[in-house]
């Protein structure tokens, strides 16, 4: 390191993208700080992924005790909520010292603090204490993700009007809530209360709930999510929300006229979308511009405009997803380090924890012929899976999008354990696999992943457990 500097990478953010990025660049001897004003691990540890599948398993362990009948099973149940809470956040907790756990044996510096740039390799600290400091850095490294947007008139007060990290924060449950946005937060969320018994009503401007997925996947969450009583209305957009003794009401217009409706409840969750974290960090002092939606441009390793820093994660741009900034900042401490990275265009999959799970990777049947392939494409239907059957969830299908030289380009998973089974999906498009080699591995019976085996034997016209087109 040059003697200049007081530490050769700052690291601005801890989340999945910050914290993975300064370990791995400590992995490769440079010398690191990450400087976080809230805790480790970011919104996906502390407010987002982790607190959510925790509640969504809790969730799924009473939804799955109230309608065991066909098995035999009748229970009464008695959902203690507070419990439930402190159980997520004992799991949030332990991770969050684990976070700080792998970055102290890695030697990572950690400074508690909120950071603006003073010029180009020089920031301000400001801790909650009160305290300040300054630091000097050769590289530095922008992670500090994303926040929720707030529609007008809908500002988050974590009692009536919610975000994800207030719906997540309730220490008990409200009887009713509306919930604005049908993407991904909105239908995760909208299950997981309603399995636990609160009376849910959707809102969504668009004419489908999950829009980033095609019909064919979103069509068995949207019989479950009726199937729990969550009642879903398309085409509204929600546009006034006022506060009542009751809870909250929620107006909408209609997205084709001037028809307004009125929803109340206890509480208001408002998802949809989120917005890049890059206006508070006087990026100007170092002649960076984020775009107009606020997030910023790199090359295939993270690097911006500006050749000494890098950008990771939601600041970088879709998707926003966490394991695509971890790989990001794997990239861009591989880049620092001068360590040949392989660049950021790699196959990244999406996955929704909605009941059931909807996981993609790569290409579509339509992006594949968009882009001039002679597409082929194998399924197989998990209630031809003996393993589905065996655990009462035999609902979707496996899709594997081959080209004509039998090349997987994508694949779309709906069902049971989606979010597992795309894992191998996205090895076969990363690696260039085709069809036929996957066919080849044998794959352990009973279990869900030999749909996705069958999938490959059915683009060859040679599945065993379902007739072939
Ligand atoms: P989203 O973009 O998935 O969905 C927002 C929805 O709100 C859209 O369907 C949109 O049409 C609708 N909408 C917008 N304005 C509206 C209005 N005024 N009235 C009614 N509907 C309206 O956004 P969401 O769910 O907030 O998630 C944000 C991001 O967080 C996602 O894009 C994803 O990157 C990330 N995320 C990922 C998860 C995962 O990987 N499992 C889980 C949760 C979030």
């Amino acid at each position: 390191m040059s003697d200049n500097f007081d530490t050769e990478v700052l690291v601005v953010g801890g989340g999945p993208a910050g914290y993975v990025t300064a370990i791995r660049a400590a992995q490769y001897d440079l010398d690191v700080t990450l400087v976080e004003m809230d805790a480790l691990g970011g919104t996906c540890l502390n407010r987002g992924c982790i607190p959510s599948k925790a509640l969504i398993s809790a969730a799924n362990v009473v939804h799955e005790a109230r309608n065991g009948s066909a098995m035999g099973i009748t229970a009464e149940i008695d959902v203690d909520f507070q419990q439930m809470v402190e159980w997520k956040d004992d799991v949030v907790r332990n991770m969050n010292r684990s976070v700080e756990k792998l970055c102290k044996a890695n030697r990572v510096s950690f400074v508690e603090g909120r950071v603006t740039f003073a010029d180009e390799h020089t920031v301000h600290i400001e801790q909650s204490d009160g305290g300040s400091d300054r630091l000097t850095f050769e590289h530095a490294v922008l992670a500090t993700g994303s926040r929720p947007i707030e529609l007008p008139g809908f500002e988050f007060d974590n009692s009536g009007v919610l975000d994800a990290k207030g719906a997540l924060e309730l220490d008990e449950l409200p009887e009713s809530l509306v919930v604005v946005g049908a993407g991904y937060i909105g239908m995760e969320l909208s299950m997981l209360f309603a399995k636990l018994g609160v009376d849910i009503t959707v809102l969504e401007a668009l004419d489908t709930m999950m829009p980033a997925f095609s019909s064919d996947l979103v069509a068995p969450v949207s019989s479950a999510a009726s199937e729990l009583g969550i009642e879903t209305n398309y085409g509204e957009l929600a546009s006034e929300c006022r506060s009542t003794d009751q809870g909250v009401v929620v107006c909408t217009e209609s997205v084709d006229g001037d028809a307004r409706h009125e929803y109340e409840a206890e509480a208001v969750l408002v998802a949809v979308g989120r917005n890049p974290v890059t206006d508070t960090m006087d990026l100007d002092q170092i002649g960076l511009d984020p775009d107009e939606d606020g997030f910023i441009q790199t090359d295939k390793y993270g690097r911006t405009d500006v050749d000494h820093v890098f950008a990771v994660g939601d600041v970088a741009g879709e998707p926003m997803l966490a394991h695509a900034g971890s790989t990001e900042g794997e990239i861009a401490a591989a880049e620092i380090a001068g360590r040949n990275p392989v660049s950021k265009d790699r196959a990244t999959p999406a996955v929704a924890f909605t009941s059931p799970e909807i996981a993609t990777v790569g290409m579509t049947e339509a992006e594949a012929e968009q882009t001039g392939h002679t597409v082929s494409v194998g399924e197989f239907p998990m209630r031809a899976s003996g393993r589905a059957l065996t655990t009462g969830h035999a609902e979707g299908f496996v899709r594997l999008v081959s080209g004509d030289d039998g090349v997987v380009l994508g694949g779309q998973v709906v069902g049971p354990e989606a979010s597992e089974l795309i894992a191998e999906i996205t090895l076969a498009v990363e690696e260039g696999l085709t069809t036929s080699e996957f066919a080849e591995v044998v794959h352990s019976h009973p279990t869900l992943s030999e749909a996705t085996y069958e999938a490959a034997a059915n683009e060859r016209g040679l599945a065993i457990h379902t007739l072939n087109r």
